[in-house]
């Protein structure tokens, strides 16, 4: 599968622009601040419906405007298909499919599946766990497209409960708060347990490819390997930030996984009733990538971060090639030649070329190896021009 145009209204700095794909390679140069990241993060917004950027729609509607629409009609096995993404502001985001209305969104997703490669990748490994649960949410999304509403429901629980928590907290505990809390911690832990999951068996479907790629592109034998922190298990509670317990959850299934975060929630109730926040979920858990026998974060090189950013990136797109129902996967190459040196940037090309379509952005085009050279388009001030 591959896009074959984009149509961008209102979208980050573009007016109205449209611009015609070509499978195989393309190239998109300019200089600094033009719209080419703007430009990718469109058509990588249309696969798992959130931004590689930023955690919410709002920055990416044009200043001055109240909505935004990305469209983009793809092309599969001699068959054209339309997907259509309205971003508002001030109402409900909406789809349309083939130029009809959907129900949810979420119901565009599973047609269009996209691995993109971002200068921030290198907070995947360096930085906090946000930027890892964000790699693997986003991966789970496209594989399975109705985790979009168990995460939304996951969100909204969660906000619920720690307001019941927090008004639990200042006006003291009584019985009534205490039963609808317990109405809250079933929701939480079937929601959370189910994610939970997910992220245990996606990381454990990313191992092989995660260590063939690291090998070829660092070429050598410091094997990485992955692991789940998970705030389920034990007596502590993790901070969201660092901690240096070295108890990883092994299980990835669900019955297991849900007895486990119903007896840590009851255990933990008095610390969640004296904070008034709730301490136990994913949205407390960390994705631990340890290289050889020491954690990445912290220990590996610059280099060793970035190889190791982009073998998770390239397993990604091994597992997504396999899973996907309509084919390759968009592979979308952000800028990163200018971060890699020079037998890294080879590499990378030889693992990537032969993908249906890849899309390049570059601001100096002597980075891009030569191999990746094709179809070339100029990106200025939110305008797209075919060279
Ligand atoms: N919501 C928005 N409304 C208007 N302009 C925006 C909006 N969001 C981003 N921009 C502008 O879009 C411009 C282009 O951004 P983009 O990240 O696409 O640049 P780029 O071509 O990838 O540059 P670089 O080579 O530095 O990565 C920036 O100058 C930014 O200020
Ligand atoms: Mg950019």
């Amino acid at each position: 599968m591959f896009v074959k145009k984009v149509r961008l209204t209102n979208f980050r700095n573009y007016q109205a622009a449209v611009v015609e794909l070509a499978q195989g390679v393309n190239l998109l140069h300019g200089s600094n601040g033009q719209g080419k990241t703007n430009l990718v993060e469109a058509i990588n917004l249309l696969a798992s419906l959130s931004s590689h950027r930023v955690a919410g729609y709002g920055p990416l509607v044009k200043q001055g405007e109240q909505s935004a629409m990305v469209s983009l009609e793809l092309f599969h096995e001699d068959r054209d298909l339309l997907l259509e993404y309205e971003i508002n502001l001030d109402s409900p985001n909406r789809a349309r499919l083939n130029k009809s209305p959907v129900a949810k969104p979420k119901d565009i997703l599973g047609y269009l599946n996209s691995v993109i490669f971002a200068p921030e990748d290198i907070d995947i490994v360096k930085r906090d766990p946000t930027n890892r649960r964000a790699f693997i949410d986003q991966l789970i999304v496209q594989l399975a497209p109705r985790m979009l509403g168990v995460y939304s429901d996951y969100e909204r629980v969660l906000k619920q409960r720690n307001t019941l928590l927090k008004s639990a907290r200042l006006t003291g505990t009584k019985g009534d708060a205490l039963s609808t809390l317990s109405a809250w911690d079933e929701s939480l832990v079937n929601l959370g347990s189910e994610i939970i999951a997910a992220r245990v068996n996606t990381a454990e479907k990313l191992s092989p490819g995660l260590i063939s790629n690291y090998q070829k592109i660092a070429k050598t034998n410091n094997e990485p390997r992955m692991f789940t922190k998970s705030s389920i298990l034990g007596s502590l509670i993790l901070t969201g930030e660092e901690s240096d317990d070295t108890e990883y959850l092994e299980t990835g299934d669900r019955e297991e996984i849900t007895k486990l975060f119903r007896e840590k929630l009851l255990r933990i109730r008095q610390k969640e009733l004296e904070r008034g926040i709730t301490l136990v979920g994913p949205h407390r858990d960390d994705l631990v990538l340890i290289l050889g026998s020491l954690p990445a974060k912290g220990y590996a090189s610059h280099g060793e971060s970035w190889s190791y950013a982009l073998a998770l990136r390239l397993a990604s797109l091994e597992i997504l090639c396999q899973e996907s129902r309509f084919g390759d996967p968009v592979l979308i190459l952000d800028d990163v030649f200018a971060e890699l040196d020079a037998d890294r940037r080879v590499k990378l090309a030889e693992l990537v070329r032969n993908n249906e379509q890849v899309i390049i952005t570059a601001a100096v085009i002597e980075d891009v190896p030569e191999s990746l050279i094709a179809k070339r388009f100029s990106v200025v001030a939110g305008e797209i021009t075919n060279d």
